[in-house]
Parts: C-alpha cells; structure tokens; sequence
C-alpha cells in the first residue's frame, strides 16, 4: 500500500499535554492536516443548469414525500453560482484542504464519456483554480451519491457493468483534473447509499430490495473502487504522483455488556457495516468477511433461497479488488450498543440486512443529539480508529467525515463540545494506539440539503440563510473554533470564541 495523504506523523513531538480530557491545550500531531467538507448535491443547487441532466437526488427529493420537511435542493446553498465565496469561507478558516464532490450528471450528461458538458466540467476546473489559487489543496470525491438518473433506468448501483461505467467517468476525471488534484476519493459511505438507497427506501433510489439490493450494491460499488483505483494506478498515478481510496462510513459498534455473546454481535455488526467494503480492499483474504457470507447463507437457506442472497466475488475478483486503496478514508459520526438477546424475528423486515445480522442496536442511556446518529459518544471514535488499525493493516487514516447536526443558532456550543471531545479521543488513538491519523475534517463547511432531513438539519460550521435570496453564510461558534484550531495547531479547550460581525 502507498503512503497517503501528506507527511508522515511524528509522534514524538506530538504532545504538548498540560492536562489530559480537561484538556487545557494539546498541540496537533505534526503533519496533520485539517479540512472542511460538502458534496455536491448538498450544496450546488443549479439542478438544471446548463446541459445536466437530473440525477436520481434531484427526482427522488422532488418526488417521493421522503424528504421530512418537505424542501429540495433546488437552489440549497447556491454554490454553483457562488463558489468564490465557498472558497473565500474555507481560506477564512485558514484550513490545508477543501473536501468537495463531483456531480456525475453535471459533468457527463448522459452518464456516459460520448459527451463532457462544457459548462459542467469547467465549473470544477474553476472550483479546483480558485482554491489553488488560495493556498487550499483539493480533496475531491468523485461520487457523492447523485448518480444520473439515466444510470439509474440501467439498474444504477444494482447492474454489474455500473463498475465500468464508474470506470470511464472517473478515466474522465483524472483526465481533466488529476493534473491539480492529488487526493481522490472514489465514492462516498458505500453502506449509506446501498442500505438506504437499495435495501430500503429512505434514500434515492428508493429501490427498496432490502435483503438484496443492498448486497449487490455493495459489491458492485468495491468493484467500481477497485477499477478505478487500478486505472489510477496504471495510467494516471506516474505522471499525476497522487492518492486514491474509497471512503466508509466507520461508526463504532459495542456490546451492550461484556458478555461473549454480546462482544460477538458488536464485532459482527462491525463486520455488516463496515467490513462489507473494508474487507474485500484491505485484508489479505479478500472477499466478504467470513461471518457476513455465513450469516447471510445461513438465512437465506432457512428463507427458501436456492443460493445466498450475498452475492460472490469470484477467485480472480478478490484479487482484482485487494489493497485497491492508498489510505483508508474514515467517517464518524457516533457509536451503538449492540446484543443478539433483544433482537427479535420480526423486528427488521424479511429478509433484509438487518435480520440478517439478526442483533439490536441502542443508545442504551445516552441522551440522543438532535441528530441522533450523531449522539456524542466520543471514545467510540477511538475504538473504530483501532478497528481500522487491526483489521485494515493499519492503513494511513484520512477522517473524512466528522460532525453534529443540530437545528441551527450561530452559538453552536453543543457542536463545539462534541468536535473537542471528538478530536481529543482521536489524538489519543494516535498517540496511545499508534493508529496513522493523516487528515481530520469537519462536516460541513455550512449548513446544506441534509439528505431526506432536507434542509431543517443543519451541519455547518456556517449558517446558511436559505430565506436570503444569494443564501448568505455566517460563521458559527465552531467556525472560529476550528479557525483558532488550525491558527494555533492545538486544542483549546478553553477557547472561547468571539463572534466578528462577518458574513459571506
Ligand atoms: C454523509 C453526508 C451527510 C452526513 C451527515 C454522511 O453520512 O456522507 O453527506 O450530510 O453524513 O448526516
């Protein structure tokens, strides 16, 4: 495997500790990089502009009664329009790196390479200029989840050949990006867009095939990785000298006591929700991991399928797809307590992922954030970083994702709160657990279309007021945090922040 992202860690020279978790400064590991992140369909608006073609977001927020609060991502934040003041924000902040998504439609309208839309790709080329231009180092995530709908008329994540259509839209964009961009992720939470989109129908596509859909995805999306890191690797990597990898939604998961029953069940949750896309990349054997093709054998035979509705890679497959990564991107969000003694038949729908690992999952007595898949459970960070270090071969660790969702306010200190303890957990899995932490970055850079909590949730270190016409953005408690944070390279936990009257 490659060294990822940036400089290696000194770790000697990490720790300027005057007092730990009441912490009063801790400096950041040398070599750490700080970043701020948003996904196209989150943030763009400007669903129709130009040639684009609509993707499966824009027609399932605008059709399915899915979205709570009833909004689309129409307009969102207007970053199309406006993405200088995107880029003036992140240099506000003075952070190394601007974590952005590629729409698919946008750039290649029919989904396929016969035609690159003009307007559509030289808006990237601008966008990647600009921030250039300013100090700030791309991160680009070439799929964050708004495939075209044409694509999707094809069978979408759910037809095999979608991993060579993967591999020629991302031939396209290391062909008019790679030059300035050195940090790729191929796709965004392989579980999230597979188990919702595909096994459920909370999000687009709402396809709904659950037991199903969502296995399928979930190897069609690590054999897209998988090309397009190869073509990366092959054609683009000797002259563009970057990184590629996949980034996986990594949350932690718990046995609800000590019991032996209750820790396998949390280490085969691990293995359903994250193992399912690490496996196959960043272990030895390759493949599924073993207690997911049992489990879902096990079922399926009981449900009367011929075969296991977990679909195989083939000899040549796994070895296609082994060490098909340069680092390994990280999203955390929060931590479940999980038990086989109160999961009950019936509990899930049949058959489905969920029945198929056959556990609960709870809070136990933590108090639910308003997003409650962000309910600050810190040292839960800790235990997946480790996770990653055991069961990945202790891979370079880009956190890609990290943050809270609330219900807005300019004086987020709940969001603070949880960053710090986030964060001071982090710093101790890299010091204590050795875990190779390159990168660590704040979702979101503002407020935007939060999926089916449509734009009532808000994750950004900015406000955005939607009601304003040109959806201005003002810095929250947590932006001048992280901008003293990146100032200073070191915690303070004491850091009060003061608001300057500044909007963007
Ligand atoms: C996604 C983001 C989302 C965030 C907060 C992640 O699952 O990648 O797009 O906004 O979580 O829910």
């Amino acid at each position: 495997m490659r060294k990822g992202f940036g400089l290696p860690i000194v770790f000697c020279l990490f720790h300027l500790v005057i007092s730990q978790k009441n912490c009063t400064t801790i400096r950041l590991p040398k070599g750490l990089k700080l970043g701020v992140g948003s996904a196209a369909f989150q943030i763009e608006g400007a669903w129709d502009a130009a040639d684009k073609t609509p993707s499966i977001w824009d027609n399932f927020s605008r059709s399915s009664g899915v979205i709570k609060d009833g909004s689309n991502a129409q307009d969102s934040c207007k970053s199309y329009e406006y993405y200088k003041r995107d880029v003036a924000m992140v240099k506000y902040l003075g952070v190394d790196f601007y974590r952005f998504s590629i729409s698919w439609p946008r750039v290649l309208p029919t989904g396929f390479p016969n035609k690159i839309s003009k307007e559509g790709s030289e808006y990237y080329s601008n966008l990647i200029d600009e921030l250039l231009a300013n100090g700030i180092e791309p991160v680009v995530t070439m799929f964050h989840w708004d495939l075209p709908q044409r694509l999707q008329n094809l069978g979408g994540w759910a037809n095999p050949l979608i991993a060579d259509w993967f591999e020629d839209y991302a031939d396209v964009l290391f062909d008019l990006y790679g030059d300035r961009v050195k940090t790729w992720i191929t796709i965004n939470e392989p579980r999230q867009m597979g188990l919702f989109g595909y096994g459920s129908n909370r999000f687009a596509p709402g396809i709904n095939a659950h037991g199903i859909g969502e296995y399928l995805a979930a190897k069609n999306i690590v054999m897209a990785n998988a090309k397009a890191w190869r073509l990366y690797d092959r054609k683009y990597r000797p002259k563009q000298n970057g990184t590629c990898s996949i980034t996986i939604a990594t949350d932690h998961r718990e046995g609800i006591t000590d019991s032996p029953d209750d820790i396998q069940a949390a280490l085969d949750a691990m293995d359903f929700e994250v193992g399912l896309y690490s496996h196959p990349i960043f272990t030895k054997k390759g493949g599924f991991p073993d207690s997911v093709v049992r489990l879902v054998a096990e079922k399926s035979k009981e449900q009367g399928y011929l075969e296991s509705r977990l679909p195989e890679f083939t000899e040549e497959e796994i070895e296609f797809v082994k060490g098909t990564s340069d680092f390994f991107g990280f999203n955390h969000y929060s931590t479940k307590f999980v038990s086989r003694k109160s999961y009950k038949p019936g509990m899930y729908p049949i058959p489905s992922h969920d029945d198929d690992l056959g556990a609960f999952g709870t809070l136990l007595d933590y108090t639910p954030a308003v997003v409650p898949h962000c309910t600050s459970i810190p040292w839960g960070a800790r235990k997946a970083l480790k996770w990653v270090k055991e069961n990945c071969g202790n891979p370079d660790i880009m956190i890609i994702e990290n943050g809270f969702g609330t219900h807005g306010g300019l004086q987020d200190n709940d969001r603070v709160t949880y960053l710090q303890s986030y964060l001071l957990e982090i710093l101790d899995a890299v010091e204590k657990d050795q875990c190779n932490v390159v990168a660590y970055t704040v979702w979101s850079l503002m407020d935007n279309f939060e999926w089916d909590s449509g734009l009532r949730v808000k994750f950004g270190i900015f406000e955005t007021n939607y009601d304003d016409e040109k959806k201005t953005r003002t810095p929250r408690a947590s932006a001048f945090w992280y901008k003293n944070l990146a100032a200073t390279k070191s915690l303070d936990c004491d850091f009060k922040p003061t608001f300057k009257n500044i909007q963007f």
